[in-house]
C-alpha cells in the first residue's frame, strides 16, 4: 500500500488535511456538535482526504471526546490533534490520537518577532528551546508529529531555518509554514519554502506545508504557490471555512490542480465528485451560507445566464466550461418522485444524493418527504437534502417541534400557539410578538426559558417558485458562545421555529455537557 503521507515528495502527490473540524470551527458561530464532528469526519474520509485535523484536544472536554472518537472510526486518513506548545496540550493530544489507525500531534509555537514580543514574551534561544522539547515530548507519544511555526511568513528567514531545522532535529516529520494573518503574496510564499529547502540542512527529512489565510483574498492562490516552491502537503477546509476570512478552500485547490494539470504537474487522491456533498454538509451543519457566486461549489458555478454563454455552451459546453458540474457532483436538477413514490425509490434517492441512513432516520426522512410532497408540487434534489440534512441533525434532539399555528395579518397583535415535545412531555402555549416570527420564538422561550440572546435570523429559498420550502438560519448566543441551527419548511414560520430549536438544541447539549464536566 502506498502512503501519501511518506512517499509524497518523492511523486508529487500532494496530501490534502483538512482542518475544517479544528480551524474551521474556530470561527465564530461555526461550532458543530459530537454528531455532526462525526459526520463530516466520515465523509471527508471518505472523499479521499489524508489527514484530518479532527480537533484541539486541550480546549474542551468535547473536543476531546469528538477527536477520540473520530480518530477510533477513521479508516483510512490520518487522524490530528492539535497542540500548543505545552506539555499539558501535547500530552492531551496524544491520548485523543491514541486509537487511530494513523494518528498525528501537530503541535505549533510562534515565531515572528511580533509574537514573541507581544504574546509569548520570550527570546528567540527560548523558543528554539520550546519546540526541541515539545516535538520530543510529542515523538514519544506518537511517531507521525508535525510542528507549525505561527506566523512563519512574518519571520525573518534566518530565524525561521533554525527553528525549522531544531524541530526537525525533534523527530518532526511534517513541517508546516503558516501565512497566519493572511499577509503574504504568491511569490513571497513560494520563495520562502525555497530557501529554507535550500538552506536547512536536514529539510530532506520533512515533507513541508501550506496553510493560508484568507484576509487578502489570496489564500489558494498562495497555497499553490507554496505547492510550487517544495511543499506537499496542503492545509484547507471545506468552504474556505475559517478563522477571520477564512482558510484556503479545498474544494478550490483540488479542482485546480485537476483542472490546471498543465501548469500544476500535481496530484491529490480526492474523489471530486463528492466535493458538493461535503460542501453541503459543513453548510448544514455551521449553518454558513455559501456564497451564490462562490467557485466550485456556489449555486451559480456552473449557471450560464447571459445569451452568448448559453449559445456557447448549446453549441459545445467546453466554449465556456472549463469543468464539468458533474465532476464535483452537481447533478442536473431532477424532478424527484411525487407523492405517490415508495419507500425503495426514496431510498435510491437517497443513495444517489450519497446519503446512507439507518433504518429509523431513514423512515422518518421518508414520513416527512410524503408530507412535503402533499403540499408542494414540484419536490426536487435540493428539497430532498434540506429534509434530509435536517433529519439528520435533530435526530437526537431533546425539544421537538410538534405543531404551529400562527395568527399574522395587517391587524396585530400577531400570535403563535405551539406544542413541542421536551423530552417526551407535551408542551402547549399561546404568545404574543411584534410579527409573526417573534411571536414564535416567544412562545418557543414561554415554553422552554432560556438566556440565549438572537445573533442573526436569515432565510433564503430552497428552490425556485412560490412553492418553494423556506430554509430558515438562527445563530443563538449564550455564555460567551454562539451556535447556529437550520430549518427547512415551505412555511417560513415552522421552518424558522425549527431553526430556532435547532440552536436551541445545540446550546442545551453544551450546556449538559459543561455541567456534567464541572460535577466529575
Ligand atoms: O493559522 C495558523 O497559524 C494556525 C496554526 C495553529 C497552524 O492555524
Ligand atoms: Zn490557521
Amino acid at each position: 500500500m502506498t502512503n501519501p503521507t511518506t512517499d509524497a515528495a518523492k511523486k508529487d502527490r500532494v496530501i490534502i488535511f483538512d482542518t475544517t473540524l479544528r480551524d474551521g470551527e474556530q470561527c465564530p458561530g461555526a461550532s458543530m456538535t459530537f454528531e455532526e464532528k462525526l459526520e463530516v469526519a466520515e465523509l471527508l474520509d471518505n472523499m479521499g482526504v489524508d489527514v484530518i485535523e479532527a480537533g484541539f484536544p486541550i480546549a474542551s472536554v468535547g473536543d476531546f471526546e469528538s477527536v477520540s472518537e473520530i480518530a477510533r472510526r477513521t479508516k483510512r486518513a490520518v487522524v490530528a490533534g492539535l497542540a500548543r506548545a505545552i506539555a499539558g496540550d501535547i500530552d492531551r493530544a496524544g491520548e485523543a490520537v491514541r486509537h487511530a489507525q494513523r494518528g498525528r500531534i501537530h503541535t505549533f509555537v510562534s515565531t515572528s518577532p511580533i509574537h514573541l514580543a507581544h504574546q509569548m514574551r520570550k527570546s528567540e534561544e527560548e523558543v528554539l528551546e520550546i519546540i526541541a522539547a515539545t516535538v520530543a515530548r510529542a515523538r514519544n507519544l506518537v511517531e507521525d508529529v508535525e510542528w507549525s511555526a505561527m506566523d512563519a511568513t512574518r519571520t525573518p528567514i534566518e530565524y525561521l531555518c533554525r527553528c525549522v531545522e531544531t524541530a526537525i532535529k525533534a523527530g518532526a516529520s511534517t513541517i508546516n509554514l503558516p501565512d497566519t494573518v493572511g499577509y503574504a503574496t504568491p511569490d513571497e510564499y513560494r520563495n520562502m519554502f525555497q530557501t529554507i529547502r535550500e538552506r536547512v540542512p536536514n529539510a530532506d527529512k520533512a515533507i513541508f506545508s501550506v496553510h493560508c489565510h484568507d484576509d487578502l483574498g489570496l489564500a489558494v492562490a498562495n497555497s499553490l504557490a507554496g505547492v510550487e516552491g517544495g511543499a506537499r502537503q496542503i492545509e484547507c477546509t471545506i468552504n474556505g471555512l475559517g478563522e477571520r476570512a477564512g482558510n484556503a478552500a479545498l474544494e478550490e485547490i483540488v479542482m485546480a490542480i485537476k483542472t490546471r494539470g498543465d501548469v500544476l504537474p500535481y496530484e491529490t487522491g480526492i474523489e471530486t465528485t463528492m466535493l458538493t456533498r461535503a460542501s453541503k454538509l459543513v453548510s448544514a451543519v455551521t449553518s454558513f451560507p455559501v456564497q451564490y457566486n462562490k467557485a466550485i461549489v456556489g449555486r451559480n458555478a456552473f449557471a450560464h445566464e447571459s445569451g452568448i454563454h448559453q449559445d456557447g455552451m448549446l453549441k459545445n459546453a467546453s466554449t465556456y466550461e472549463i469543468m464539468t458540474p458533474e465532476s464535483v457532483g452537481v447533478t442536473k436538477t431532477s424532478l424527484v418522485m411525487g407523492k405517490h413514490s415508495g419507500r425503495h425509490a426514496f431510498r435510491e434517492k437517497l443513495k444517489a444524493l450519497g446519503y446512507n441512513l439507518g433504518e429509523n432516520a431513514l423512515e422518518d426522512a421518508f414520513r416527512r418527504f410524503k408530507d412535503l410532497a402533499d403540499r408542494k408540487k414540484h419536490v426536487y434534489d435540493e428539497d430532498i437534502e434540506a429534509l434530509v440534512d435536517e433529519e439528520i441533525l435533530t435526530a437526537h434532539d431533546r425539544v421537538k417541534l410538534v405543531s404551529l399555528s400562527i395568527i399574522a395579518g395587517t391587524r396585530g397583535p400577531q400570535r403563535a400557539t405551539m406544542k413541542l415535545d421536551v423530552g417526551g412531555e407535551i408542551r402547549t402555549q399561546e404568545a404574543e410578538g411584534n410579527g409573526p416570527v417573534d411571536a414564535t420564538f416567544n412562545a418557543i422561550k414561554a415554553l422552554v426559558p432560556h438566556e440565549a440572546t438572537l445573533e442573526l435570523y436569515q432565510v433564503h429559498a430552497v428552490t425556485e417558485g412560490t412553492d418553494a420550502q423556506a430554509e430558515v438560519s438562527v445563530r443563538l448566543a449564550m455564555n460567551g458562545s454562539s451556535v447556529t441551527g437550520r430549518g427547512a419548511d415551505p412555511d417560513t414560520l415552522v421552518a424558522s421555529a425549527r431553526a430556532y430549536l435547532a440552536a436551541l438544541n445545540k446550546l442545551l447539549v453544551r450546556g449538559e455537557r459543561l455541567h456534567a464536566h464541572a460535577a466529575e
